[in-house]
C-alpha cells in the first residue's frame, strides 16, 4: 500500500523522493497529480512510463512560489502576471515561452511550458519542502478516468509510485483551466475549474484555442480521454434509452430526473449544481466502471462555463476509442 497520510514527516519523505528523481503522487484541489522533478528528464521519463503516456502530450509544471517562474520562462506577459495574481494558488495553468532549463521531454518539444501553482495545502507543502518545480500530469493511466482520491491512484498506479500523499477527496474534481498567454492575450486551451467569465473579468477578453492533443500533429489520435472502460452514452435532454432486459445499466443522475437503471450514482441534488457535479463525476464513474455494467448513461448538460468544462470531459469519455 503506497498511500500515506499528509503528515509533516510524510511530506518530508515525499519531498526527498522527488529530489531523488522518484515518483510521488499527491492531492491537488483539482485531481491527483503524478509528480517528478521537473528539472530532470530522467525523472520525468518515469512519469511517461508509469502512465503509458505518449511523448507528444506535454506535462504541467507545479510550483509553490511566484519566484520559481523566473528560471523557467523567457518572459511574463502582463496577462499572465494578472492571471497569476488573481488565481494562484489555484486551478489555472498558464502557458509561457520556456527557457532551456525545462527539459524538452516535459514540453513535448514545444517552445512553451505550462505552469500551475496549486492551492491544496498538501500540494503546496510538498512543493515548498522539495524546493524544486514538479512536473505532474493527472495520476491515471493515459486516457483513463482522472483520479480524485488516493484510492483511485493506488488502484491504477499503486505499483508505479513510491508514495501517494493522501489529501482526501479533491475539492474541484475537474482539471485546471489551461490558458496560453504567450501571445499577450488569454487563449483558453482546456476548459476547467476557473471559468472563462472569471478570466475575462481579469484580462478584458478571452479567446479559445486548440489543446495540444487536438492540434493537427496528432490527427484523431485522441478523441477518447478521461474514459471509463464501460461504454458511456450521453443522452439528449428528453431522450429515453430503449432497454434490453439482458443489459446491465448504470446511470449518472443530476437532480431529480432519473431513468430505470441497475446502478445509479447521484451527482447532485439540483440539476444545475455544477460544482457538486464536477466534484462527484470522476468518483462516480470510477465506481460504476468497477461494477461490470454494459453501459453507463448520462444526460447532456448545459449551463455555465463549468457545465461546459464537465460536458467536455463527458464527450471525451464517451468518444469511441480508436
Ligand atoms: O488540474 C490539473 O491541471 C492537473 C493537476 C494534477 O494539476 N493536471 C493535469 O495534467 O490535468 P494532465 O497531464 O492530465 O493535462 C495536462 C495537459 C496536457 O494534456 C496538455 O494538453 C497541456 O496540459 N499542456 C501541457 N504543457 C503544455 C504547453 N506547453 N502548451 C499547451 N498545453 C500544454
Ligand atoms: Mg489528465
Amino acid at each position: 500500500m503506497a498511500i500515506f497520510r499528509g503528515t509533516e514527516e510524510n511530506i518530508k519523505k515525499a519531498a526527498k523522493h522527488l529530489q531523488k528523481n522518484n515518483l510521488v503522487a499527491f492531492a491537488t484541489e483539482t485531481v491527483y497529480g503524478l509528480g517528478a522533478n521537473a528539472l530532470s528528464a530522467e525523472a520525468c521519463e518515469k512519469i511517461f512510463k508509469a502512465k503509458k503516456r505518449p511523448k507528444y502530450d506535454p506535462l504541467i509544471v507545479h510550483i509553490a512560489e511566484m519566484y520559481q517562474v523566473t528560471d523557467l520562462v523567457q518572459e511574463v506577459p502582463k496577462v499572465a502576471s494578472d492571471l497569476a495574481e488573481a488565481f494562484w494558488p489555484g486551478p489555472i495553468t498558464i502557458v509561457f515561452k520556456k527557457t532551456d532549463l525545462v527539459p524538452e521531454l516535459i514540453t513535448a518539444g514545444l517552445d512553451t511550458v505550462a505552469i500551475r501553482m496549486p492551492a491544496h495545502p498538501l500540494a503546496l507543502a510538498l512543493l515548498s519542502e522539495a524546493k524544486i518545480p514538479v512536473a505532474a500530469p493527472s495520476a491515471n493511466p493515459f486516457g483513463y478516468l482522472s483520479p480524485t482520491t488516493a484510492e483511485h491512484v493506488d488502484s491504477q498506479l499503486g505499483e508505479e509510485v513510491d508514495i501517494i500523499l493522501d489529501g482526501g477527496e479533491c475539492d474541484w474534481g475537474i482539471e485546471s483551466t489551461i490558458v496560453d498567454c504567450t501571445s499577450g492575450e488569454a487563449i483558453i486551451l482546456r476548459q476547467g475549474a476557473i471559468s472563462a467569465e472569471d478570466i475575462r473579468r481579469i484580462t478584458g477578453s478571452v479567446q479559445y484555442g486548440k489543446a495540444v492533443l487536438e492540434r493537427p500533429l496528432a490527427p484523431g489520435q485522441l478523441a477518447s480521454h478521461y474514459a471509463p472502460n464501460t461504454k458511456l452514452v450521453i443522452l439528449k435532454k428528453d431522450e429515453n434509452p430503449g432497454f434490453a432486459q439482458s443489459v446491465k445499466i448504470g446511470f449518472l443522475q443530476m437532480g431529480k430526473g432519473t431513468i430505470e437503471a441497475d446502478e445509479v450514482e447521484v451527482l447532485s441534488e439540483q440539476d444545475d449544481d455544477f460544482k457538486s457535479i464536477a466534484h462527484n463525476l470522476f468518483s462516480a464513474l470510477h465506481r460504476l466502471d468497477s461494477l461490470g455494467l454494459d453501459i453507463i448513461y448520462v444526460y447532456e448538460l448545459t449551463g455555465n462555463d463549468l457545465a461546459a468544462a464537465i460536458m467536455d470531459r463527458l464527450l471525451k469519455a464517451a468518444a469511441k476509442r480508436s
